[in-house]
């Protein structure tokens, strides 16, 4: 496991941005498993930058998103489809056709995983309550692709971006923490000081499905991006 303390956000975006490009530059057809949330803005921004100077590629890169709300229509402004048009997808030269979103699809996503020879990079972000994509505390560590019921937490926390509590879509598709182990690598980012007890017990307290991101530690090839705030707990 690698832990990178970066001086701030800046400095851990860019960090994960050279992650990112190396490996499009070295494998131009990369596998990438991504996610969505206000962390990965600042990231998608500056991969954008990157393509605008000619600096990567995204013509054969594929993309698998990790999670997605249940009976939000695509264009809508909340989902994550609308979210990865928004911020990527139509700001470079990625082939719509090779990106993926899990739906009632569940064990299709798994096999279009497969066929597409694994994840190269899953990109993740963190939940306070230690949810990564949207397997919620408690999630099995053999889970899949599937459908899932969102705690009370990320649903007050996911409510800032709806009009209210109510319009919140309760259900979720998500990857599975098996799938997200399964990738060649992963690395994780996280920024400011809200999620440093969600850092803390990923990182320093036991393995346990009661914290989601706490299985990470056991894959071969983790890194962890945190701004210093995300790291106080340490
Ligand atoms: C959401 C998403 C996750 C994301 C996490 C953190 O509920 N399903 O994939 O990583 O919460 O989001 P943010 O970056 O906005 O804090």
């Amino acid at each position: 496991m690698e832990l990178v303390i970066a001086r701030d956000k800046k400095e851990a975006i860019k960090k994960a941005t050279k992650i990112i490009s190396d490996l499009i530059r070295k494998k131009p057809n990369a596998v990438l498993q991504v996610a969505t949330g206000s962390t990965m803005i600042p990231l998608y921004n500056e991969l954008v930058r990157l393509y605008k100077k000619g600096e990567i590629n995204f013509s054969e890169v594929s993309t698998f998103n990790l999670d997605e709300y249940a009976g939000l229509n695509f264009n809508n402004k909340e989902s994550y489809h609308y979210y990865m048009n928004r911020y990527l997808f139509d700001k470079v030269n990625i082939q719509k056709c090779n990106t993926h979103f899990p739906s009632s699809n569940k064990e299709e996503y798994e096999t279009e995983i497969n066929k597409h020879g694994g994840i190269d990079l899953t990109i993740l972000g963190i939940g306070i309550n230690g949810h990564i994509a949207f397997n919620e505390p408690g999630s099995s560590f053999k889970s899949t692709t599937r459908e899932v019921k969102l705690s009370k937490k990320t649903l007050d926390v996911n409510s800032r971006l709806f009009p209210n509590i109510k319009k919140v879509p309760k259900e979720a598709y998500t990857v599975g923490i098996k799938t997200i182990m399964k990738s060649k690598g992963i690395m994780l980012l996280a920024f400011g000081s809200k999620k440093s007890d969600a850092i803390k017990k990923a990182l320093n307290g036991p393995i346990t499905k009661d914290v989601p991101a706490s299985v990470l530690r056991e894959h071969k090839n983790v890194t962890f991006i945190l701004d210093r705030d995300a790291s106080q707990g340490l």
